[in-house]
């Protein structure tokens, strides 16, 4: 028989990313040979996101490609899994979309099976929750040419059910996983010569699992990954303001190898948005944890989520928000407008009612100000010398190097005699909102 070839397409967030090399790894067992050209694939996989209708749509669109491929090659398999898989689940079968497979982000295991089933019916899906899956014992096959940094999944699922968000009903319940798991992955990436490691949940902060009647909460596991492998760089994401706690804060501040970097969304600015949101904090309650992060870890980078135009919100709302940036000035924001998605609470109880010239306009002001804020921030670290991880070529050239200090800024210097993989000393000799330009010290 002749080899077998896997291609994934990844979209939205890390997780998915992670979970596209379990996929990797599954198939890899069962015959199939991971590919980066589509042409060679006899099984295609778009792993997928809902978080906004426009990214679904790009999904679609995408697809509407994939599927005339089958003209050349009828054997071809098509198949959408992750966050689309679970929302759309057999409507993905229709004739404009055409699946052969659909498989939930709890069904990865079952893959070889639904393959099997759909080279015979065209047919086959799995869109099963679970409520303990967490692939535990799958070493992700490490997908892209980085072979330096990796994510390590440390839960799965949420239940913070904000109202605006789609993930509690397409990962399901949140599910910590087990330590022993955790750590053995993290040797195992120190082994093969890793030299930076991002541990990975929606809501890593309420982590919780109990060995030999030790409950590990996220601050004793980040401090047990940190001191298992002290020359490897740890980050984190994503943090929920509700849980983060100065136990947090004390062990980033003690131990070096952990990134002075928080990502700690945000969302709204104001407390009576924050609760229709269902965030379960205040403004105020935000600001005090970014107060303490100020306190416990100066030297952190602090970035965002922000999302305008949610059901109801005035314009007094809307200047809060854009009050909390100017207090925190924030390093770096993802910024969103409101997409209503069906099914969630918002979608049944609150109008989604900002129209979208107004939802447009508050996104083009947070914009702006966080591009004032981003500048802002960056010359403040002209002249200051950071560890870099050389991380490969800067887009632009050859001769030019790029890495992320600890603070998970991006720097780009002449390469001189550094390699990828390399820890070193870069002084910033420049700087604008979006990157930070430097030479190496020594
Ligand atoms: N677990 C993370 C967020 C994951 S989703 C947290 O709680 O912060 C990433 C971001 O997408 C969210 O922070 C939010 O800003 C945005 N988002 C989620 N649902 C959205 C929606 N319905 N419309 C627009 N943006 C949304
Ligand atoms: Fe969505 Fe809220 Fe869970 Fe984040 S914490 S994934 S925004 S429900
Ligand atoms: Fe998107 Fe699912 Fe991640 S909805 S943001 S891929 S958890």
């Amino acid at each position: 028989m002749s080899q077998k070839y896997l291609y994934i397409e990844t979209y939205g967030c890390q997780m998915n990313f992670n979970d596209s090399e379990v996929v990797a790894a599954v198939l890899e067992q069962h015959g199939y040979a991971y590919t980066e050209e589509i042409k060679q694939a006899s099984l295609i996989l778009l792993n997928t996101c809902s978080i906004r209708e426009h990214a679904e749509n790009r999904v679609f669109q995408r697809l509407n490609v994939i599927k005339k491929m089958r003209k050349q090659n009828p054997e071809l398999l098509i198949g959408v899994i992750g966050c689309m898989a679970e929302r759309l689940r057999d409507q993905l079968f229709d004739n404009d979309v055409l699946a052969d497979i659909v498989a939930g982000p709890d069904s990865y295991r079952n893959l070889p099976e639904l393959v099997r089933i759909a080279s015979q019916s065209k047919h086959a899906i799995d869109v099963h929750l679970s409520e303990s899956e967490t692939y535990n014992d799958i070493t992700p096959y490490r997908v892209g040419n980085n072979r330096i940094s990796a994510f390590v999944s440390i839960m799965r699922g949420c239940n913070n059910f904000c109202t605006y968000c789609i993930v509690p009903y397409t990962r399901g319940r949140e599910r910590s996983r087990e330590i022993e798991s955790i750590i053995n992955e993290v040797r195992d990436l120190d082994a093969h010569g890793y030299k930076e490691i991002t541990l990975l949940g929606q809501n890593v902060n309420s982590y919780a699992y109990t060995a030999d009647g030790i409950l590990y909460d996220f601050p004793k596991l980040l401090e047990l990954v940190a001191t298992t492998v002290p020359h490897m760089r740890i980050r984190f994401t994503t943090s929920h303001p509700k849980d983060m706690s100065d136990d947090v804060l004390h062990v980033i501040a003690q131990n070096n190898n952990i990134g002075k970097w928080i990502h700690l969304p945000v969302q709204s600015g104001s407390t009576t948005v924050l609760q229709r949101m269902n965030r379960k904090y205040t403004r105020e309650w935000y600001l005090n944890r970014v107060e303490a992060i100020k306190r416990i870890v100066p030297e952190a980078s602090i970035t965002t989520d922000i999302l305008c135009g949610f059901s109801g919100e005035t314009d007094e709302e809307h200047s809060e928000t854009l009050d909390v940036m100017r207090q925190v000035e924030y390093d770096m924001a993802y910024m969103f407008k409101y997409s209503e998605r069906p099914g969630t609470t918002a979608s049944k109880t609150l109008p989604d009612n900002i129209s979208e010239e107004v939802k447009i306009a508050r996104l083009n002001e947070i914009i702006a100000l966080q591009n004032s804020l981003s500048k802002k921030r960056n010359h403040a670290d002209v002249g200051k010398i950071f560890e870099v991880l050389v991380e490969g070529r800067s887009k632009k050239t050859d001769d030019e190097y790029k890495g992320r200090n600890s603070q998970n800024k991006t720097i780009v210097f002449p390469r001189a005699n550094t390699k990828v993989g390399d820890f070193v000393k870069v002084r910033v000799v420049s700087a604008s909102s979006a990157t930070l330009k430097g030479e190496v010290v020594e």
